[in-house]
Order: structure tokens, then C-alpha cells, then sequence
């Protein structure tokens, strides 16, 4: 690529050759291009009435989901603006875990509007500083509509449960779900000071095909995907005192190359004694300590098993990481790393640990634990792809109970809370001056693409439904919103749609953050190979291809 000077009629050459350079405006447009196919891509399946995608992948594996992180993560998008857009779906999950789609299409609508703006000469940086105070005031009007909760003595934290669950596969079974996700957060959560803490990753979702949607159950402990490792070992144990081990039953084998010469039969039977009392110790070690099952994260020799199947104890051996510290939240034992050190205290409690065969497997369940600080959701259904949407929803479930459990703060659904934002920024626009107004008007006309979305989805008419809900909100009426499974109208806090505050916040930052990103961008350097041109997802213009985007 030449530099636009030239030095005495000899092009400058700066960047290697086969880079690609795109600037100002034709940058700008390119990317927000790219960002608003992804948008437009989830945009259908938004809400109750959206529709699922199935995703093929290059090893030809099936995924069929709504989940908005889901689908483009399986997209694998190349273009990186739209790789942003990813991002923002990311961020979202990571955050609030719910609203991924709503904060892709908010981003998307942003830009769109962002775009009009830039082709009426309103520059970049100030549509920025525009967003910025819009997205300020939009999370200050959030936070003023929306309504303290009891989590404890209240079920919203059921509702919002469901909510979530109502746009995906498994809604019909929304009620039962939500109620175990409640009880499992519930479970898992501490209370510090008067406010909650809980970690989703202390619920541990476990899914095996067979049976129905409806034998999904919480369980009081852990479920390992692990069958009991020797087959003279119980297969049921009561009041089970749990050793929970991440050192081997086996004997090390030296760093080093070492030999040893042995020269007589007798010679041979003295090392392999001494190696089976090595193991017979440390099994002793075990049943000393008054364990009557071991949990191994590392392997166990098979003479090793021998003895400990003759004392009665049940093992499962290299169980991963993760679920040894679910393990130990669970039944309170401690991890211990040095066999020489393991004492009665280390070990933890259940009531019953028992190896079950659930559908084609076996697996050991780890139940009636006291006080468990970690529980497991086993989800069951008739095929995987249910019970990995399933997984996903149940996911998204457990994550909007975390957000109220921790800020217990809702707001209604149905694009309502959407468009109140919206009608405050308008009003707030009108004390700004100039353009930076029409930043600020862009951003309140960008929240509407949600309801909006919600509308066409549900096979209604966006132009009127919107034009009612306006009038509506001028009266006053703050959580009027679309119900799409009736196809009216109304409160949405009387339909019983709420969601988490956070989830909504978040969208909000999310949202802006990418737009603002991808607007500040006014020149895109490709360095290197020409790559394959991305097909848009979804079917792009005839012909293929982006103006700009061939480039990558
Ligand atoms: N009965 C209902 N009527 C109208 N809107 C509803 C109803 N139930 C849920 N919604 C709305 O649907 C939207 C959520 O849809 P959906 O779960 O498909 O997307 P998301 O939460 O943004 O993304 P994802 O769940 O993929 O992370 C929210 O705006 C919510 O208020
Ligand atoms: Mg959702």
C-alpha cells in the first residue's frame, strides 16, 4: 500500500504488502454495517415469540437455541466489528447473564441511528458524548421506575425466573424450572451484612438424556458424572463420611530413570510387598480417619481399590477440579492434598451417597448434605438438544435469580421500561443544546427498537402498537408494554412479566460501550493475508459481500 505522498513521483510504501487501509467515513460505515447484520440476525428471535436458529458447525453438530450469546458464538463471525458485537453478547452473559439478544439489537439500533446522524454531519465524537450522557440518564431514570423487592417473603424472584424462561425451548415447563432455580440460589446464597451473595457456579447443572422435562430435580448436594471405581465396592452408603482427596493412590514413579536390579524371586516378591503395603497403608490412612467413601481428583491403583472395595468404603476416582470444590462446599469436608495428614476433621457429610444408573449411565449422587453450599440441578428430557437448550435456559434462569437475590430490585418486561427510558431522554434532550440534542434523541428512538422487535415478532403491527404505547406512557401509564402471548396492550407488572433491574442496566452499558467503541474507530488497518470474505449470516445483498469488507 502506498502513503498518500509521494516522493519524487516513488510511492512510499509503509504498511507490507497485501495490508488493506480503510478511512474516515467508508471505515465508519463498513464497520457499522457489519455490527448491524449481527443485530439483525438475533433480532428474530427476541422474546416469547421469537424464533429459535439451529446452528450447524464444521464438525456438523446440531445446536438449536434462542439464546442470543449462543448463536453468535456459534456463528464464528470473522469480521471484527462484528466480532464486537460478540463482545457486547459476551459482556451481557458474563454480567447480568440474561438480555443477551436485547443488548445486540440496542448496540445495533445505536449505530443505525448513529449512522443517520454522521450522514446529517453531526460528528462522531459528539454523537459519543451525546450517548454518554443519554446512557447516564437513562440508567438514573432505571433506577428511579424501578421497584424494591422481598426476595424472601416475595416470589418475584420465581417470576423473574420465568420471565427468562419464557422465550426459550423449554417454557412450557417454565413454572417447574424456575422454582428449582429459586430453591438452588437460595441454597448456595450467604448473607453478608443484610445483602446476599451467591455465585452461579456453585450450582452445578448436570444433564443426561431420558425421561421427561418434568424429572429435572435439585439436588441437596453434588451429582458426578462418575461411576464407583471397582466393582467390589458398595454402591450405597448412609451417613456417609466423605474423604475428599487431589493426591493418587498410587505409587509415584521417580522423575528420573531408575533401576533397580533384582536378582532373585525372592528379591521380587520383597519389592512388590513393599509396594502393596505402601498402598495398603494408605488406605489404612483413609479408613482411620473414619471415612467411609473417598472422592479421588487423581487416580487410584487398582490394588488400592482392592483394599479399600475389603474395607467397605466407596470410591470414585478423577473427579475434575471444579466439582472436588463443589464437593467441598457441598458436604464441608476439606480437600486434602498430603495422605499422611488426612484426620477425621477434614471430612465431609451427606446423607447418602449412592451410584445410580440415570438413562444409558451411571452416575454417584452425593445427597443430603447439611448445609450445602453448593447443589446440583440434573436436568433430564428426551433428546440432547432439549436438554442443552435446557441447560442454557436453566443458565439464564439462575443468573436472573442471582441478580435479584443480589440487588433485589424489578422492573416490569415487554419493552416497557424501554420506552418509559425512551420518553424521559426525549424530555432530557430538549435541555440540551444543538446537536448534541440529536444524539440524545437518536439514543431514546434506538431503546424503542425493543418493543419494536418484541411487536414484529409476535406478528403485529410495530407502527400502531408503538404509537399506542407512546400515547400511554404520556399518561402516565409507566409499565405499559406489548404481551405478546395474548397480543395486547397492557401492564405489563399485572401480566406478572418482570425482570432483574441489573439485566437492565446492564444492556444499557453494554449497549453503549460497543456503539461508542465501534464509532470512535475512523480507520481499519488490515495487515497481511487476504482472508475468505465473510458470508453474512441470514443471507446478505445478492452478490455477496459488503462494500469495504472484502478487505478481511
Ligand atoms: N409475555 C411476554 N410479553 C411480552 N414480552 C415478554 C414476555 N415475556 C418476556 N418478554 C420480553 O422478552 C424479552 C426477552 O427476550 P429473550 O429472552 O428472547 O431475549 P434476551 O433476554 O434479551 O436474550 P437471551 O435470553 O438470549 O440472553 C424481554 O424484553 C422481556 O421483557
Ligand atoms: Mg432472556
Amino acid at each position: 500500500m502506498s502513503a498518500p505522498g509521494a516522493a519524487g513521483g516513488v510511492p512510499v510504501l509503509v504498511l507490507k504488502e497485501g495490508s488493506n487501509r480503510s478511512r474516515g467515513k467508508e471505515a465508519q460505515h463498513t464497520n457499522i454495517m457489519a455490527a448491524k447484520i449481527v443485530a439483525e440476525t438475533v433480532r428474530s428471535s427476541l422474546g416469547p415469540k421469537g424464533m429459535d436458529k439451529m446452528l450447524v458447525d464444521s464438525f456438523g453438530d446440531v445446536t438449536i437455541t434462542s439464546d442470543g450469546r449462543t448463536i453468535l458464538d456459534e456463528m464464528d463471525i470473522q469480521h471484527p466489528a462484528a466480532k464486537m458485537m460478540v463482545e457486547v453478547a459476551k459482556t451481557q452473559d458474563n454480567e447480568a447473564g440474561d438480555g443477551t439478544t436485547t443488548a445486540v439489537i440496542v448496540s445495533g439500533e445505536l449505530l443505525n441511528k448513529a449512522e443517520e446522524l454522521v450522514e446529517k454531519n453531526v460528528h462522531p465524537t459528539i454523537i459519543i458524548d451525546g450517548y454518554k450522557k443519554a446512557s447516564e440518564k437513562a440508567l438514573e431514570v432505571l433506577e428511579k421506575i424501578a421497584t424494591p423487592v422481598d426476595v424472601e417473603k416475595q416470589d418475584y424472584a420465581k417470576r423473574v425466573a420465568m420471565t427468562s424462561m419464557a422465550s426459550k425451548l423449554v417454557a412450557e415447563y417454565r413454572e417447574y424450572l424456575a422454582d428449582l432455580a429459586v430453591k438452588a440460589i437460595l441454597a448456595v446464597a450467604e448473607k453478608d451484612g443484610g445483602k446476599y451473595k451467591a455465585d452461579v457456579d456453585d450450582v452445578k447443572v448436570e444433564k443426561k438424556t431420558g425421561e421427561a422435562m418434568q424429572d429435572t430435580k435439585l439436588i441437596q448436594g453434588i451429582v458426578l458424572d462418575k461411576d464407583v471405581s471397582h466393582s467390589g465396592m458398595p454402591k450405597r452408603v448412609e451417613k456417609a463420611k466423605i474423604a475428599l482427596l487431589d493426591c493418587p493412590l498410587e505409587i509415584e514413579k521417580t522423575e528420573f530413570d531408575a533401576k533397580i536390579n533384582i536378582e532373585s524371586p525372592e528379591q521380587m516378591e520383597a519389592f512388590l510387598k513393599q509396594e502393596e503395603d505402601m498402598l495398603r497403608e494408605m488406605v489404612d490412612r483413609v479408613g482411620k480417619a473414619g471415612a467411609n467413601v473417598l472422592m479421588c481428583e487423581k487416580g487410584i491403583d487398582d490394588m488400592a481399590q482392592h483394599f479399600l472395595a475389603r474395607k467397605g468404603i466407596l470410591a470414585v476416582r478423577r473427579i475434575k477440579k471444579s466439582d472436588m470444590e463443589k464437593l467441598s462446599k457441598a458436604t464441608g469436608g476439606k480437600i486434602v492434598t498430603k495422605l499422611d495428614s488426612i484426620t477425621a476433621d477434614d471430612l465431609g457429610y451427606a446423607n447418602l451417597v449412592e451410584e445410580r444408573k440415570v438413562g444409558e449411565d451411571k452416575m454417584t449422587f452425593v445427597e443430603g448434605c447439611k448445609h450445602p453450599r453448593a447443589v446440583t440441578i440434573l436436568i433430564r428430557g428426551g433428546t440432547q438438544r432439549i436438554i442443552d437448550e435446557a441447560e442454557r435456559s436453566v443458565h439464564d434462569a439462575l443468573c436472573v435469580v442471582r441478580d435479584v437475590v443480589e440487588e433485589p430490585k424489578i422492573v416490569a418486561g415487554g419493552g416497557a421500561p424501554e420506552l418509559e427510558v425512551s420518553r424521559m431522554l426525549k424530555k432530557y434532550a430538549e435541555t440540551l443544546p444543538g446537536r448534541e440534542q440529536l444524539a440524545v434523541r437518536g439514543f431514546a428512538e434506538a431503546l424503542e427498537a425493543v418493543p419494536n422487535t418484541l411487536t414484529e415478532n409476535a406478528g403485529l403491527d410495530p407502527i400502531d402498537v408503538l404509537s399506542d404505547l407512546r400515547a400511554r406512557h404520556e399518561k402516565g401509564e409507566t409499565w405499559a408494554g406489548i404481551e405478546v402471548i395474548s397480543g395486547k396492550i397492557q401492564d405489563m407488572s399485572k401480566a406478572g412479566v418482570f425482570e432483574p433491574l441489573s439485566v437492565k442496566k446492564q444492556i444499557i452499558k453494554s449497549g453503549t460501550e460497543a456503539s461508542c467503541m465501534i464509532l470512535r474507530i475512523d480507520d481499519v488497518i488490515a495487515a497481511g493475508k487476504m482472508k475468505t470474505p465473510p458470508t453474512p449470516p441470514g443471507g446478505g445483498p445478492p452478490g455477496g459481500g459488503y462494500p469495504g469488507m472484502g478487505e478481511y
